[in-house]
């Protein structure tokens, strides 16, 4: 099975136009919080949550709910002094900042990396303090792909809670293949589409953006006309978009956005430029944003699926409260996409 993964995910890696090029950082505006004060008698818990950047539509949603679900864990015994930090999308930074949760004598750490390839590094530093930590939204990946990753699988106080990438590429593909036209609105007998990436070295990013079009190539042939780098913004992808659409004009059938946030940017181009979703162009996102389930009911987005983010945030803090207990914990925890169409 690990085998199969592995080939699987080097094909994964093949597909796409391959034209992809990394843009800049967006800009941060929030800084650190602190939540949840400590009270008299209770047992008090001192939860680090390191969020590798505060300005992302997605794990903003994310990072409020793992606040507000301890809040209703706390009983008059126990209580959970939570501080949340914002990596700014420095890794740097994030480095810092977990070298700051070990010298403040964290119970318990919830990370959200910047970068996966230094997983290894701050594994270390967090076991070798004696702190149980638990990986969210950014998985690192072993030699065989998934549920390999040795600092994990060697560490038995490390774990990952997500959502598995693939699931998500695949519903995207899915949700055009089975529109009347499959996504083929001129009738040439090939969708041509343009593919808009959040950070490439981020695996839900490579995921979506392979399996979204294995998928529809088992319904109908495909051509790539432009494969872009949006980093997950939503300025990135209404920029990416509109520049397409300039070039390609009506060749464009599908624009498949690797996140809502930059699917809302698309969505906004693709007014600008007198195209209208549904009848002359289709508009596929991942995260099912409460503004792009309105659209897609609208018409305005053609479909998107949900990153489930109340359960991974209910998962990841529950595996905490586990290890807090000094429960054992599993090396992965999965939480399911579902698609969103109208
Ligand atoms: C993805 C999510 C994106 C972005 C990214 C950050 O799972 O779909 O919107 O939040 O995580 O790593």
């Amino acid at each position: 099975m690990k085998k199969l993964l592995a080939s699987l995910f080097a094909v994964a890696l093949l597909v796409g136009c391959g034209t992809a090029t990394s843009e800049g950082t967006p800009a941060t505006t929030e800084t650190e919080t602190t939540t949840t004060e400590a009270s008299g008698d209770a047992k008090t818990y001192n939860v680090g949550v390191a969020i590798y950047q505060f300005d992302d539509n997605f794990m903003t949603l994310y990072r409020n709910e793992i606040e507000s679900y301890f809040k209703t864990l706390e009983t008059d015994a126990v209580k959970y002094n939570v501080t949340i930090v914002d990596g700014k999308n420095d890794m740097a930074e994030q480095s810092n900042q977990i070298d700051n949760f070990i010298t403040q004598g964290m119970d318990v750490i919830i990370l959200n990396l910047v970068q996966t390839s230094s997983a290894d590094a701050i594994i270390d530093k967090v076991v070798g303090a004696g702190i149980p930590l638990v990986l969210i939204n950014r998985e690192p990946l072993g030699e065989d792909g998934d549920e390999s990753y040795k600092g994990i699988l060697d560490n038995p106080t490390v774990c990952y809670v997500g959502a598995d990438a693939r699931q998500s590429g695949t519903f995207q593909g899915e949700i055009i293949a089975e529109l009347p036209d499959k996504g083929d609105l001129n009738g040439d007998g090939k969708v041509s589409y343009i593919m808009i990436e959040g950070d490439p070295e981020n695996i839900d990013a490579q995921y979506r953006t392979t399996y979204s079009i294995k998928a529809l190539e088992e319904a109908i042939a495909v051509e790539c006309l432009d494969d872009q780098v949006g980093n997950w913004a939503q300025a990135k992808g209404q920029e990416i978009t509109a520049n397409a659409l300039s070039q390609y004009g009506d060749k464009i059938e599908v624009v498949f956005c690797n996140n809502d946030a930059m699917a809302l940017g698309a969505a906004a181009a693709i007014t600008a430029a007198g195209r209208k979703v549904g009848e002359n162009i289709y508009l596929v996102g991942v995260d099912a944003l409460d503004e792009c389930q309105e659209m897609v009911k609208n018409g305005e987005m053609t479909g998107t699926v949900l990153n489930d983010h109340i359960g991974q945030s209910h998962t990841a803090v529950d595996v905490a409260v586990k290890a807090l207990n000094g429960e054992a914990m599993d090396n992965y925890y999965w939480v399911d996409y579902v698609k969103v169409t109208k």
